[in-house]
């Protein structure tokens, strides 16, 4: 399909003898931001980590806007145009917040400078403290800079991991309404088990369980359905 920048198809994936992804399939279209939902270790940062070449990918395949792109290296994968935000906050606590944003910069251009003037309207904290040492920012202010230090490039997929982690309420609401304002610029695939943020991103959804997509289907479906979300996500 035409539409998809991203297609899994039975990926596999092994970590010593663990069978860790159990043959994920799945589309992401093109500019429709996506969510992988389900329970604590049901396989979505290995999902991620296999898209990236950070995990083994024993079997199957993955394709990006068409061109598959399993079996090569993480370096290569973002240099197509993959940003990737890990679970684990990844900004340098010693440097300053504007070195921590040009160190991520992968080739300078009239879309990263544009983009840098549009990260400063929708994260101000990161002008505000543009030269400070990041080690300083609150837990929140640290995650907006992770996901800027990705959406800075002109990746064509932005794949974010649990952004709302350790985030209070309302931290995580800003959050998400900077990421409603950034999901028309990429596509997104959100990796949340907060619910919350996964609606107010999200127009499609895919529930993982056991290393396998059990349930797919339109967010605004999901919302009301709560058979689902208590049997997968255990809320509801
Ligand atoms: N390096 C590893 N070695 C062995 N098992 C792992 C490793 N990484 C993850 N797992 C296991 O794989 C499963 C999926 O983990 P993960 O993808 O982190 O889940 P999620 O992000 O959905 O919480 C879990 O059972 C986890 O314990
Ligand atoms: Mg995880």
């Amino acid at each position: 399909m035409t539409d998809s920048i991203l297609v899994l198809n039975e990926v596999h994936s092994y970590i010593e003898q663990h069978h860790i992804l159990q043959g994920i399939t799945f589309n992401v279209t093109s500019g429709r931001p996506t969510v992988l939902l389900g329970r604590n270790g049901a396989g979505k940062s290995s999902v991620l980590r296999a898209i990236m070449g950070l995990n083994p990918i024993t079997s199957g395949e993955v394709f990006l806007a068409g061109a598959p792109v399993h079996g090569l290296k993480p370096y290569e994968i973002t240099r197509l145009g993959v940003g990737f935000v890990a679970e684990e906050r990844a900004v340098f606590y010693n440097l300053t917040v504007e070195e921590n944003m040009r160190l991520s910069i992968l080739t300078e251009s009239e879309i990263t400078r544009a983009r840098q003037e549009m990260i400063f309207e929708l994260f101000p904290d990161i002008k505000k403290f543009w030269k400070s040492k990041a080690g300083v920012l609150s837990g929140g202010q640290k995650q907006m800079l992770a996901v800027a230090r990705a959406f800075i490039n002109d990746h064509q997929l932005l794949l974010i991991d649990e952004p709302s982690k350790g985030l209070a309420p309302i931290v995580v609401d800003q959050l998400g309404e900077s990421l409603v304002k950034i999901r028309d610029k990429t596509t997104i695939v959100l990796v949340e088990q907060n619910f919350h943020l996964a609606s107010m991103v999200g127009s499609d959804f895919f529930i993982l369980d056991d290393g396998r997509v059990v349930h797919q289907g339109l967010m605004k479906d999901l919302v009301d359905d709560h058979e689902l979300k208590k049997k997968y996500l255990g809320i509801g």
